[in-house]
């Protein structure tokens, strides 16, 4: 098919950083080349089958983390914050679908960021515009802005230490589900709107004190105290994933070892770019933003060249239109993928199309503006006959002030209080889990649509 893990580089491609030493950066690249995986084939493969599942409607996908990871933001309780609050979501939405959550973060890897502008000028000065830290400094100067290709052996380095991490914390017991279960039940104790989300979080304690009582105990059935949890990020630094791109020895295929999916953005999505080009030749479960100015035949090509055989869980669709715009965008791309029999995830990332700026110059996304999002993908899904996938959120595990709203209602006026993020505004934890609680309902309502229908069916 005439792909190589450097066939990218001959073809058209957007947002790459001006490195001023480019023998530094191939000496980098060389490096991480050597480098182990952080990785394995089997488990992108594993992956690619749960999301599988989902496309065929049996599981749902939950995916969130940072917008973008930052070299002083790594720290465990960070990683263990963020953990413990996506694990409380999974545990609410898994009781409410009554199928599995595949749980994805977007962590250990996240680092490289589209811009809308290659530079940005303050008070007249014009300096390159931060993309990530896996390429340059934060800081207003020159010397930070400068792209340097060290960073990326400390982004590798930080996406190593923070997966050991997270692999410890899925297998080890700290993921065990009366865990999370009994984290779950101190949000919903402090929540201002505690009285909403008591019947279910009741319902599923009387279902783990009946499991016990039964005799499924935690030490005899790993299920109860592990989880399967996955990495993700924006495979944007093309250098970087070359250099991660390994051929499996089981298969003799490529995979992308730098993360288990990995989603091309909406920046980047250019048929016969680079981006698509690298992607389309590496096996792991990939994933398509898909905003507003995508038109349906674009789309189809897209997912020709991306998934030619149709392979079920290899391409989740992530849709980020903004509240006001799904309605009139997803059904006609549904639409298209269902005539031409396309079979693929469809998510919601509800985040990016409802940024908007205030009055004092901060970026943040009003929570109503975020469900809002979700709620017209599910309504979108419930009238052409598809099947709402699942949710794709910039979230943290701390009580960060960076989206308005949500039950503690956080004003314009406190998003200064804690307002931490590198890039886009965050869901903080107590947003998550409403989200997820939120997200409860639709799943409820859809499960019991999926059972009339299949009532329906079966009285034919
Ligand atoms: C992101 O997910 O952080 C992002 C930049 O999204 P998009 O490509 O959809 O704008
Ligand atoms: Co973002």
């Amino acid at each position: 098919m005439g792909w190589s893990p450097t066939s990218w580089r001959s073809k058209p491609i957007e947002q790459v950083p001006v490195y001023p030493d480019l023998d530094a950066l191939a000496q980098v690249e060389t490096q991480l080349g050597k480098f182990p995986p952080l990785v394995f084939a089997g488990e992108a493969r594993k992956l690619t089958r749960a999301l599988g599942d989902v496309a065929n409607r049996k599981a749902f996908l939950l995916q969130g983390g940072d917008c973008a990871e930052a070299f002083e933001e790594h720290a465990a309780d960070n990683i263990r914050d963020f953990f413990r609050v996506f694990l409380q979501m999974a545990v609410v939405m898994t009781f409410a679908a009554a199928s599995p959550v595949v749980k994805v973060g977007r962590i250990a890897g996240q680092f490289a960021k589209p811009r809308s502008t290659p530079n940005e000028i303050i008070d007249g000065v014009e300096l390159p515009s931060y993309r990530g830290d896996i390429v340059n400094g934060i800081s207003f100067d020159e010397a930070s802005r400068i792209p340097d290709p060290q960073r990326q052996l400390d982004a590798y380095r930080q996406s190593a230490a923070t997966l050991n991490l997270l692999r410890a914390f899925a297998t080890g017991g700290y993921a065990n589900l009366e865990n999370a279960h009994r984290w779950m039940l101190g949000f919903v104790k402090d929540s201002p709107q505690a009285s909403r989300y008591e019947e279910l979080a009741g319902r599923i304690t009387e279902t783990l004190g009946f499991m016990k009582a039964i005799g499924l105990e935690a030490e005899r059935h790993p299920e109860l105290r592990q989880t399967d949890f996955y990495t993700s990020h924006e495979a944007l630094l093309l250098g970087y994933e070359q250099a991660l791109t390994r051929i499996d020895s089981t298969s003799g295929d490529y995979y992308a070892t730098s993360g288990h999916m990995i989603w091309i953005g909406d920046r980047t999505r250019q048929l016969g770019n680079a981006h698509v080009e690298y992607c389309r030749g590496v096996k792991n479960p990939i994933g398509l933003k898909c905003g507003p100015s995508l038109q349906p035949d674009d789309l189809l090509r897209l997912i020709d060249v991306l998934n030619p055989s149709d392979e079920a869980g290899r391409l989740t669709l992530i849709c980020r239109f903004g509240a006001d715009k799904v309605g009139d965008h997803l059904p006609k791309l549904v639409r298209a993928v269902e005539a031409a029999g396309r079979t693929v995830v469809w998510s919601c990332d509800p985040m990016h199309g409802n940024t908007i700026k205030t009055a004092s110059g901060y970026k943040t996304r009003p929570f109503e503006r975020v469900m809002q999002e979700i709620k017209h993908f599910f309504d979108v899904h419930q009238a052409e006959g598809s099947y709402a996938g699942g949710v794709h959120l910039e979230m943290t595990g701390k009580n960060v002030t960076e989206c308005t709203g949500g039950a503690r209602a956080i004003s314009e006026a406190e998003l200064h209080d804690r307002y931490h993020t590198y890039c886009d505004p965050r869901l903080n934890a107590d947003q998550s889990i409403e989200v997820a609680f939120k997200v409860a309902d639709l799943l409820k309502a859809e499960r019991g649509n999926a059972q009339d229908t299949s009532r329906a069916d079966a009285a034919e």
